[in-house]
């Protein structure tokens, strides 16, 4: 019978720890001050390679800047350093993609999604007609978020949901290492909620993307973040893995002592 023996060292060799991927974007003592205010304070946390970091904190605590700020819109204090590329040395990403909580433009524009596309992919004006390779991959696209077939339906007919994966959509285009995605289910209704949060588990898990997402649902953040930010006055007030941060006592050091949780059973929708 053959024995597996483990794996002998050569004399003199040191075994090397195996040590844990660099974080794809580490932010150390990282302020930011617009206005003549100090919005950021000596924020230190890692964005953790793909996974998903949820940034939770009151309405003004500093969460759209810190996101700004990680993709070099502000100037700052400290330190942003990114490991990007298949072995962490690239000092920036190539892509960012970017869910906003609104469409910038007036969704009643009589635009269709694929005109849409062809303004964000193909960076040409619209009547110089759509290029085939344009509408092929929105089409791609679009199944991917879940709304095949969807191309010629026009933009102010969508739903608050559909226009969320529509936008969502548009960010995987080219493709990103860093998704930024900030309150990118507010205003939507819980069912498309889920829906939505569902799809962005999904494309974390298939694509290992690294997203960074602002919410204000905890329940969401819960179910689908690995690592939690809690941010107050503009700076951290606890972060860790969501059973540990959701929890009264760490949410009441971001919103305030009178936080309450209330457990509920879960239901199927
Ligand atoms: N360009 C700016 N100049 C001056 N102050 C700013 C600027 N942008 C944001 N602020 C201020 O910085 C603070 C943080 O704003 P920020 O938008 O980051 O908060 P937020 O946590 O994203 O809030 P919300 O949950 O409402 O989206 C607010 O007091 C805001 O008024
Ligand atoms: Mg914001």
């Amino acid at each position: 019978m053959t024995q597996v023996r483990p794996l002998e060292m050569n004399a003199g060799a040191t075994a090397l720890p195996m040590l844990p991927p660099p974080p794809l974007v580490a932010i150390r003592d990282l302020s930011v001050t617009l206005g003549g205010h100090i919005i950021l304070r000596r924020v230190t946390a890692d964005i953790a390679r793909g996974k998903i970091t949820a940034l939770i904190g009151l309405n003004g605590s500093g969460k759209t800047t810190l996101l700004r700020a990680v993709v070099g819109e502000y100037q700052f204090r400290g330190e942003i350093k990114y490991h990007c590329g298949h072995d962490h040395s690239k000092p920036r990403p190539e892509n960012v993609g970017y869910v906003p909580q609104r469409l910038a433009v007036d969704a009643r524009l009589p635009l269709t999604i694929r005109d849409l596309f062809a303004l964000a992919l193909s960076r040409r004006p619209l009547f110089l007609g759509i290029p085939r390779w344009v509408s092929a991959r929105a089409d791609h696209l679009l199944e991917r978020v879940g709304l095949p077939g969807m191309l010629d339906k026009p933009v102010d007919g969508l739903s608050g949901g559909q226009l969320q994966r529509v936008l969502l959509a548009l960010a995987l285009e080219p493709s990103p290492e860093l998704l930024l995605l900030d309150e990118p289910a507010a205003g939507i209704d819980f069912k498309d909620q889920k829906k939505f949060y569902d799809l962005i588990t999904k494309i974390n898990e298939e694509m290992g993307l690294t997203m960074l997402l602002v919410s204000h649902d905890l329940n969401m953040v819960n179910a689908h973040s690995h690592h939690v930010l809690c941010l107050k006055d503009g700076a951290i007030a606890c972060q860790g893995p969501p059973s540990e941060i959701l929890t009264p006592m760490s949410l009441s050091l971001t919103f305030g002592a009178d936080t309450q949780l209330f457990p509920h059973r879960a239901v199927s929708i």
